[in-house]
């Protein structure tokens, strides 16, 4: 097993577009990494270039101690897996599993026990006979993970591996494989464009945008503390509400007046955004306490929970979420208040995350 180190990373194509601007990555050894971001952010590209499929313009790759750079795909020692997956398929699931090991010239007792073990794993037993058309497509990605897993890499890269999934399934194999993740201990790139997969996989996350790294951290911090406003925008469902406040008297405030718990060290002289999570507000009765006059203008039930869409100080879209034991109907008014922590504040012109 082995950590990645990526450090400068730059690939232009020949046509000219620039996939990845700067990327720097320290990938721990046993760290489940995820790399999240738009549609072109440059999130296989990068992942590519750690397998070795494709050389990058500058810029170094490390897997474990080895400087990767001149190797092979075959010499790094990794595994990826794809958005869809290529199984051979004249080859009964056995023999798709058995394949990269019988290519490596492993024992026959050997390569059985570890497709076995891979089989076991990821739950194959019942379907080890079949060939690859009589699977489902749930099974046959499964099939595909079980295959990456009998190499034993050193790392997992794993590319919107279950994109093509439907919604149960793919929170299925979401636990299954980060709980096989954890069991193996060993290091998993894993690319989405899935905030809550990437929020409920990763131990860290890194977040792209236009090929640089806007921010890297848990799942925690990358929610409560957003780096940048892309971040904020990006994060969350529905995001932040992006609310243009004024620091006056120690006190923090939104247009129309709305009060929020100032955070410390709150920079002077500049024009701040706060980013306010939709579960840090509150509709309430018009006057309630330290509430300012609002009007929903949508609501949207969601079994247990609600979205209002509230029109206050001049913003038409600010979003809501509260029990679904509240009701309110569209056109009431309504009482608006913060009832959070501190928010995360931005400095309107560098886009940056200042308090
Ligand atoms: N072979 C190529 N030649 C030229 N441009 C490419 C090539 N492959 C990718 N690109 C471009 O590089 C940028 C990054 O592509 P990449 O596939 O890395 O994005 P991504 O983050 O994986 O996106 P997605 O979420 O859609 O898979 C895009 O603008 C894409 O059009
Ligand atoms: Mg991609």
């Amino acid at each position: 097993m082995a950590g990645i180190e990526v450090t400068a990373l730059h690939k232009r194509y020949p046509d000219g577009t620039v996939a990845v601007e700067h990327v720097d990555l320290s990938i721990a050894d046993g760290e489940l990494f995820v790399m999240l971001g738009p549609s072109g952010c440059g999130k296989t590209t990068t992942l590519r270039a750690i397998a070795g499929l494709e050389r990058q313009t500058t810029g170094d790759i490390r897997i474990g101690p080895t400087l990767v750079n001149d190797l092979p795909p075959a010499e790094r020692d990794i595994a990826m897996v794809f958005q869809f997956y290529a199984l051979y398929p004249h080859l009964r699931t056995r023999d798709n599993l058995a394949f990269p090991l019988r290519a490596e010239g492993l024992p026959k007792a050997e390569v059985r026990d570890r497709v076995e073990e891979a089989a076991r794993l990821m739950r194959l037993e019942p379907l080890l006979n079949r060939r690859p058309r009589q699977l489902s497509g749930g099974e046959q990605q499964r099939v595909a993970l079980a295959r990456a897993l009998v190499r034993r890499p050193r790392a997992f890269l794993m590319d919107e591996p279950l994109t093509n999934l439907d919604a149960e399934l793919r929170a299925d194999m979401r636990t299954e494989i980060k709980h096989l993740q954890g069991q193996l201990g060993t290091t998993m790139v894993y690319v989405t464009h899935d905030q809550v997969e990437a929020m409920s996989l990763g131990h860290r996350i890194a977040i792209l945008n236009k090929g640089r790294v806007e921010q890297i951290g848990t799942p925690l911090e990358v929610y409560n503390r957003p780096a940048s406003l892309f971040c904020a925008a990006f994060i969350g469902s529905p995001p932040m509400n992006l609310i243009e406040v004024e620091v006056a008297d120690g006190e923090l405030r939104g247009q129309g007046g709305l009060a929020l718990t100032p955070p410390p060290g709150l920079p002077r002289d500049r024009r701040l955004v706060a980013g306010v999570r939709p579960e840090a507000l509150e509709v309430a009765e018009p006057g309630a306490e330290r509430s300012v006059p609002a009007r929903v203008v949508s609501a949207e039930w969601l079994g247990d929970e609600v979205i209002y869409v509230v029109d206050h100080g001049g913003q038409r879209d600010v979003r809501v979420r509260m029990p679904s034991t509240v009701r309110f109907d569209a056109d009431a008014k309504v009482g608006l208040r913060h009832t959070g922590v501190a928010p995360a504040v931005y400095d309107v012109s560098t886009e940056e995350l200042v308090a």
